[in-house]
């Protein structure tokens, strides 16, 4: 097993590993002793993981209840959530009590926010099943959940007790989720990892290395700029186009696709540009190609563009592109929005 510790205020560990699932009850007293557990979690990983889940906390002594809502990014909303915020309340969760967060990156982020907003804040811990919630969603505090107009437009920073990241349960994830959840790894060796990107780039990899690998450099940053006020930013390499992708399709391209394509349009923009690097956007190509996410967006540029100027992420009238220098390094550039829509036009052509 490894552990990574995020040192925020206070700081927390995420154990990779696998057979972690059934080890819950164990695990928990550490960081949540003795008090109720609300497990929250989708249909799909319910049916798969929650017994065992639940079978493990009992054994502890944790009393259990728990929320199942369907599954999928259509359910992130205000509805979904309030029904989460009434389940604890009226099975009488009270401030020493907990949520344990089974699930991927929807289930991660909405039962974060839950936590924090439930009598304005209990404890949680995140138990990632996706790739992409083991790499990315589940650690760093960004919770929340999607309004009519835009993805992730309500929500709050809020870091959990810790992670336990159980590599067993990625082996029953379809094969188009788990190759979509490695497009955040992509994104942190992009970032600022030439090993890991190394790693990608082959058929096959150690789950346990990728992971700690990606929650190392996650931690690294936001242990910097817990809340986004400058550093942070570099995480969204690829994202402000890809929530626009994302968006535009009315979410059938689901997160980890629409950030690939995000990241392969803002390296094509940023060597024609000459900012990066001559060989960045074909040392891309190769990795996408290996994790199956190589592509090109279908969407009408305009439309997209259209999108990007609705980020929530723009201020006034300015927003910051994360561009590739080379692989292993990039920089947040801030730019009016008229220049953004000019260099990634040209990554979309
Ligand atoms: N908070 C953050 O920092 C952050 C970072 C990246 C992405 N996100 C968010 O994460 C979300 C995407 O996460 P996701 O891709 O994990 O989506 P998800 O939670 O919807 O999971 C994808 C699908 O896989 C199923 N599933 C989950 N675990 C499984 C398992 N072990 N075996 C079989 N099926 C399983 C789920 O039921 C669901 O149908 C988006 O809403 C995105 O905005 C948040
Ligand atoms: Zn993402």
């Amino acid at each position: 097993m490894n552990t990574v510790t995020v040192h925020t205020e206070p700081a927390y560990s995420v154990r990779i590993g696998p057979g972690l699932l059934s080890k819950l009850g164990e695990l928990l007293p550490s960081v949540l002793p003795g008090c109720k557990i609300a497990v929250i979690t989708d249909d799909v990983v319910s049916r798969l993981y929650g017994p065992a889940a639940e079978a493990s906390l009992k054994e502890a002594g944790y009393p259990v209840s728990t929320f199942v809502f369907p599954n999928g990014e259509a359910q992130k909303t205000l509805s979904t959530f309030g029904a989460m915020l009434d389940f604890l309340s009226e099975e009488g969760f009270d401030r020493s009590d907990g949520i344990l967060a089974l699930g991927g990156g929807v289930t991660g982020d909405m039962a974060g926010f839950a936590a924090a907003c439930y009598l304005r804040g209990i404890r949680f811990v995140q138990v990632p099943t996706t790739f992409l919630a083991a790499v990315d969603s589940s650690v760093g505090g960004k919770t929340g959940i999607n309004l009519n107009r835009g993805k992730n437009l309500a929500g709050a920073f809020y870091q959990p007790q810790a992670v336990f990241c159980d590599t067993d349960v990625l082996h029953t994830l379809p094969d188009e989720i788990y190759d979509e959840g490695t497009a955040e790894a992509v994104k942190c060796a992009v970032i600022g990892d030439p090993t890991l990107f190394g790693l990608l780039g082959k058929a096959s990899f150690s789950e346990e290395e990728v992971i700690r690998r990606c929650v190392a450099l996650k931690a690294s940053v936001v242990e910097q700029d817990e809340k986004e006020e400058g550093l942070r930013a570099i995480l969204n390499f690829g994202h402000t186009l890809g929530h626009a992708i994302e968006v535009c399709s009315n979410y059938t391209l689901r997160h980890g696709r629409a950030v690939a394509l995000g990241m392969i349009a803002v390296t094509r923009a940023a060597e024609k540009s000459g900012f990066a690097e001559k060989g960045t956007l074909d040392a891309l190509r190769q990795v996408l190609e290996a994790r199956k996410l190589w592509g090109s967006v279908n969407e009408d540029p305009e439309r997209l563009l259209a999108a990007v100027g609705a980020d929530k992420k723009k201020r006034k009238d300015r927003l910051t592109l994360v561009l590739p220098r080379r692989i292993g390094a990039c920089e947040p550039v801030s730019m009016n929005l008229d220049e953004a829509k000019t260099l990634l036009r040209a990554g979309l052509e």
